[in-house]
């Protein structure tokens, strides 16, 4: 382990099947294989707005929160851009203790109770007895998570079994009244307008101000298109005499100024300014490094007009690379999803160690049938005509984005059966090398001496 080391290029070696890495202070490192285990929200982003260095007070984005100082917000005036799910679930908590809040809109999200509670110690004790019930489900289900969707067409319930229904998911903590609805909620148009109108109720009953509601209702997308954010009274925030929502849709900011947040119309003043501005999603851990694959290959020229991988786990042209949570795999339980990805890569390297292969690498047409079987499973997603982090529109960038599809739409099990069945087959999908150098695609490569792999030293 080395730690306080952050890696800043990465370069295939042709000639001895490696890569040779960089940090940021210059030092370089060897070695046969890389994992990338970057993070997908792991590249914060400042707001591209105007000025935004220039404000004199204190100022920071949620994923850069002070660790040295306590900040104590009780007499401040603090502004705050964002209402992600972090910027949301940071609202609920600072309204507890805050001077005057100021909340800057862009999109209204949907939002659901958390309903998290303290665990007894019996409860704790049936949950570890029930882990391996829990790991079972988990393996199961569409999105890894316990939760599985309503097998039934909302538009083939009568109306009083829906809200039946809608209500009792109400009341349950954590992800159940997204995961457990009806299951078209997130294909069929009408149906998902249905179940937001339930959710839009909720939040009119909730939020006292009826101009405030409706402001903090989306519409411009519907219930579960976006990853829903849980609240635990962020909609009551909005009921304190010295919490303001501002719509920036309707009074644009302007610039950041030395004192405050300048809109159309006013100009706030602050003493602290958070950003929950989010993250370059998916790819901005990966943009952050000089990646290089074969003959000089930029990994942002390979992805340059969209994100292309095989399994999302390998890039062609990058071989002996491995992605533990990269693109196009599945965004859902995203720990289970890391564990699956590292068995398998952990597998795959273990099995060249054993045969003495030096180099792997996708192919082409693997990555071209990968990407379009993603792309395919990304088909009738409401989620996907939707902006958001999940389909790359949310980067802070001075230039308009496109939608991209990031993520593995389809279900969990279907992935890691697909994975499974490369492996199963020696993994000749994939072109193999092994010393001395001899190009291969089949497994029969047994009794092969077994080479040094892995030297990382600085
Ligand atoms: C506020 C928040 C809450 C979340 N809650 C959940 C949740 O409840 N459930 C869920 O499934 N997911 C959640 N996520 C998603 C979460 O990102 C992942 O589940 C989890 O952190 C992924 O683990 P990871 O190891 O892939 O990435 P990360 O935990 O992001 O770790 C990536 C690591 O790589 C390091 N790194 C990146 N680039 C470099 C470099 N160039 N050189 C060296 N080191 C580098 C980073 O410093 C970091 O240590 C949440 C994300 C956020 C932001
Ligand atoms: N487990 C948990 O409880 C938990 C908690 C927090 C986060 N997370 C994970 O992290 C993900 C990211 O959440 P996040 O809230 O950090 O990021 P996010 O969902 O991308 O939200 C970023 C917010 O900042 C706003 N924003 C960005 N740039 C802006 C600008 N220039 N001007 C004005 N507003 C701007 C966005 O508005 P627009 O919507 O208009 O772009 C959005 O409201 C979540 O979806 C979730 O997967 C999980």
């Amino acid at each position: 382990m080395q730690f306080n080391t952050r890696i800043s290029a990465a370069h295939f070696q042709d000639d001895s099947d490696s890569w040779l890495l960089i940090d940021d202070q210059g030092r370089r490192y060897t070695s046969r294989f890389i994992i990338t285990a970057m993070g997908i929200l792991n590249a914060h982003t400042m707001p591209n707005i105007e000025g935004v260095h220039d404000f004199k007070g204190k100022a920071f984005h949620t994923a850069r929160w002070p660790r040295d100082e306590a900040i104590d917000l009780s007499d401040k005036r603090v502004g705050i851009i964002g209402t992600g799910a972090t910027g949301i679930q940071t609202i609920q908590e600072i309204v507890k203790n805050v001077g005057h809040l100021t909340v800057f809109q862009r999109t209204a999200n949907w939002a659901a109770p958390l309903r998290n509670a303290k665990i007894s110690a019996e409860e704790m004790d049936q949950i570890r007895a029930d882990y391996p019930k829990i790991f079972e489900k988990c393996s199961k289900s569409y999105a890894c998570f316990v939760h599985e969707a309503d097998t039934r067409s909302l538009l083939d319930v009568p109306p009083e079994e829906r809200e039946e229904l809608w209500e009792r998911l109400y009341a349950l903590p954590g992800f159940a009244k997204w995961l457990c609805n009806f299951k078209d909620i997130g294909t069929n148009k009408e149906a998902n307008r249905l179940v937001s109108d339930f959710f839009a109720r909720k939040i009119r009953e909730r939020v006292h101000d009826p101009d405030v509601a409706e402001r903090l209702i989306p519409k411009d997308h519907g219930f579960g298109t976006r990853r829903l954010p849980l609240e635990s009274g962020y909609f009551e925030a909005f009921n304190r005499p010295n919490v303001r929502l501002v719509d920036i849709r309707e009074d644009p900011i302007l610039r950041i100024t030395e004192t405050g947040i300048q809109t159309q119309s006013e100009l706030h003043e602050f003493d602290i300014i958070i950003y929950a501005t989010g993250f370059d999603a998916v790819t901005g851990s990966f943009s952050a490094v000089d990646f290089q694959g074969v003959n000089g290959l930029k990994l942002k020229d390979a992805w340059g007009d969209g994100i292309r991988t095989y399994l999302g786990l390998t890039v062609q042209g990058f071989p002996n690379m491995f992605m533990s949570m990269g693109p196009h795999q599945m965004f859902g339980n995203i720990p289970r999803s890391i564990e699956y990805a590292v068995g398998w890569i952990t597998t795959f390297i273990g099995y060249c160690h054993e045969r003495g292969i030096t180099r792997v690498e996708a192919t082409a047409k693997g990555m071209e049938e990968w990407t379009e079987h993603v792309h395919d499973c990304a088909k009738g997603l409401l989620a996907n005509e939707v902006d958001s982090w999940m389909t790359g529109v949310n980067k802070n960038l001075a230039h308009k984005q496109t939608r991209s599809i990031a993520r593995y739409n389809g279900p969990a099990p279907g992935y890691r059966r697909r994975c499974d069945e490369v492996a199963a087959r020696g993994y000749s999908d994939f072109k193999m090398k092994r010393e001395p150098a001899e190009e291969e695609s089949s497994d029969a490569r047994e009794g092969l001496q077994t080479p040094t792999l892995v030297e990382m030293r600085p």
